[in-house]
C-alpha cells in the first residue's frame, strides 16, 4: 500500500473521534472558492487517482488544471490535494518494491548500474522548493486574449504549483554509476504507457537533458511537501528539474540513459518547441527555461461588490530570477501601482501578493498584473505567438464584473 494511503486511514479515525471546529473566515470581502471544497462534488479524469473536488481543479482530458481561486488563503507551497496534474497517459500504481531505476548508456565508463529505492534512500538527500509548471501554462490566453489559435490542452493559467521536494541530486547517482568525461546529455524515461497520438505511438514519456543542468540542480525526488511522492506526481520516483519546463520533470522515473552523443525524443523534437510564422520553418530550438507570470486568485469573469474594498491576491513568480516587483492595474492598463509581496522572493520560487481595491462604479472591468524579475525580465503586453501556445507571458486581462 502506498504510504500515503495507510496514513490517511488513521487520520481519518482520527477526525472521527475529534470533530475538529471550521477554522474563523478572514475578514475580506472576495469569495474563498477554496473553503467550500469540502462540500463539491468530485470531478475525474481517466487515469487520475487522487480525488479532483470541482472547487479545487478543473478536469482537462487526462489532466486536472488547478483553479487558482483555490489558492487564496494557502500557504506559499502548494498541497498535493490542489496540485495541477499533466498526464500523457494515466498514473501507473508503482509498488516501491517492485521499482528501481536503471542508468546505462554509451556516457557511462562501464555497463548499465542499477539502484533499488532503499538503496536509493540511503543517499545523502536535500531539500528545495521549486515551482513546477507546464510549458502550456497559459495556453488558451493566446486565443482569448490575442486572437491566435493554438493547440494543446485548454490550460487557463492553474497549470503550476510549488512543493518543497526532497531526494537525491540527480549528480550523486550519476556519478555513483560512472559518468564518463564524453558524456553529453542524459534522458530520463517515465514507467507509464507508451504515449500514442493520432495513431502515432512515441512511446513512453521521455525528454533528454544537457549533462551540465543535470549536474547543476537536478533531483530525483521522492517526497513532495515532507510526505511520500503522491501516485499522480510521479510515486515512488520523479524527476524534478528546476526553473525548466514541466515536461523535463519526468515522472515515475524507470531508467536513465546517458550518452557521449546528443540524443532526441518527440518531447524535445515535434513537441516543447515553438512553431509559427516568428519562428524557423524546422522549428525553434528545444524549450528549456520556464517564462515569468503573475496570476489572480479569483476566477475569471467573479463579481464584486462596487463600493468596498477588496483584498486582491495573487502569485507572481519567474524561472530567470527571484520577483522584484508586481504592479497592478484596476482600470484596464491606463495606471499601475506597486502591490505588497508577502513573501521573501527567491530564486525558484513564487511570492504571494496583495493589494487593496475599492471599485466605485458597477459594470466590467480588467484587472491587470505585472511581474517584472530581478534580472530585469518584465512581463510584454502580448506574448510571442506559437502554434503549440508554449510560454505564454504576456500580462493578462483579468474580467470582473462590478456590481
Ligand atoms: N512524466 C511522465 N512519465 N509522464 C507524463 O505524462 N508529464 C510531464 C511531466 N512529467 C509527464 C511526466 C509534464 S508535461 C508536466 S507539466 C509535469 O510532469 C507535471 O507534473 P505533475 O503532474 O506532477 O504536476
Amino acid at each position: 500500500m502506498h504510504p500515503a494511503r495507510r496514513r490517511s486511514l488513521l487520520k481519518l479515525t482520527a477526525a472521527s473521534l475529534a470533530a475538529a471546529p471550521l477554522a474563523p473566515r478572514p475578514a475580506d470581502a472576495l469569495p474563498r472558492a477554496g473553503a467550500e471544497a469540502a462540500t463539491a462534488v468530485p470531478t475525474a479524469a481517466p487515469g487520475i487517482v487522487k480525488p479532483l473536488p470541482t472547487a479545487y481543479f478543473t478536469v482537462r482530458g487526462t489532466n486536472a488544471e488547478s483553479r487558482f481561486d483555490a489558492f487564496r488563503g494557502t500557504g506559499p507551497l502548494t498541497s498535493a490535494d490542489r496540485f495541477f496534474v499533466r498526464n500523457h497517459t494515466t498514473t501507473p500504481r508503482i509498488d516501491e518494491r517492485d521499482w528501481s531505476l536503471t542508468v546505462w548508456g554509451s556516457g557511462l565508463d562501464g555497463g548499465p548500474v542499477r539502484f533499488g529505492y532503499g538503496e536509493l534512500r540511503s543517499l545523502p538527500s536535500v531539500t528545495r522548493t521549486a515551482v513546477l509548471e507546464c510549458a502550456g501554462n497559459g495556453r488558451t490566453l493566446f486565443t482569448t486574449q490575442q486572437g491566435q489559435p493554438v493547440s494543446g490542452t485548454s490550460w487557463t493559467l492553474g497549470a503550476v504549483g510549488a512543493a518543497r521536494w526532497r531526494g537525491v541530486r540527480l549528480r550523486d547517482v550519476l556519478l555513483r554509476a560512472g559518468l564518463s568525461a564524453a558524456a553529453v546529455e542524459v534522458m530520463p524515461r517515465g514507467l507509464d504507457a507508451p504515449f500514442v497520438s493520432e495513431g502515432v505511438d512515441h512511446g513512453r514519456v521521455r525528454r533528454p537533458l544537457p549533462v551540465a543542468k543535470a549536474l547543476d540542480d537536478v533531483l530525483l525526488a521522492y517526497e513532495m511537501n515532507g510526505e511520500p511522492l503522491p501516485y499522480d506526481h510521479g510515486y515512488p520516483v520523479r524527476v524534478v528539474v528546476p526553473s525548466w519546463i514541466g515536461i523535463a520533470s519526468i515522472k515515475w522515473v524507470g531508467d536513465i540513459e546517458v550518452s557521449d552523443t546528443p540524443l532526441s525524443s518527440p518531447w524535445n523534437t515535434r513537441f516543447y518547441r515553438f512553431f509559427g510564422d516568428a519562428h524557423p520553418p524546422e522549428g525553434s530550438a528545444p524549450l528549456t527555461r520556464q517564462t515569468l507570470k503573475s496570476a489572480i486568485e479569483l476566477p475569471f469573469g467573479a463579481t464584486v461588490a462596487a463600493g468596498t474594498t477588496h483584498r486582491l491576491t495573487g502569485r507572481a513568480w519567474s524561472a530567470h530570477a527571484p520577483v522584484e516587483r508586481v504592479d497592478l492595474s484596476t482600470d484596464g492598463g491606463v495606471s499601475w501601482r506597486p502591490v505588497s509581496l508577502c513573501d521573501t522572493p527567491r530564486r525558484d520560487e513564487w511570492v504571494r501578493w496583495s493589494a487593496p481595491w475599492c471599485p466605485r462604479s458597477a459594470g466590467p472591468a480588467e484587472l491587470l498584473t505585472r511581474t517584472t524579475d530581478r534580472a530585469g525580465n518584465t512581463q510584454p503586453a502580448r506574448a510571442v505567438h506559437n502554434t503549440q501556445g508554449y510560454l505564454f507571458d504576456a500580462v493578462v486581462r483579468h474580467p470582473v464584473t462590478v456590481e
